[in-house]
């Protein structure tokens, strides 16, 4: 029997969290929501319709101005 790859979290700048593999994801309230697809993306910044899971309301936020840009994967600013 092999062993389950791990679940990988990744953290989207300014959007969800994406999960892959087998997740439960507990709720504030409790309530334990299973994902039924192999990668799903949670809400990070509360304003999804469909919490716990990300709706893309995140995109209609806007960065506040005086914030600095965020490094991208490959070392350039975004
Ligand atoms: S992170 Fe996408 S709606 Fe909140």
């Amino acid at each position: 029997m092999s062993t389950p790859p791990p679940t990988r979290v990744r953290l989207c700048a300014d959007g969800p969290m994406l999960l892959s593999g087998d997740v439960v994801v507990v709720t504030e309230d409790g309530r334990e929501v299973t994902a039924e697809r192999r990668t799903v993306a949670v809400c990070r910044c509360g304003r999804s319709a469909r919490a716990p899971w990300c709706d893309g309301s995140h995109k209609l936020l806007t960065r506040p101005a005086d914030r600095s840009p965020r490094p991208g994967r490959d070392g350039t600013s975004t």
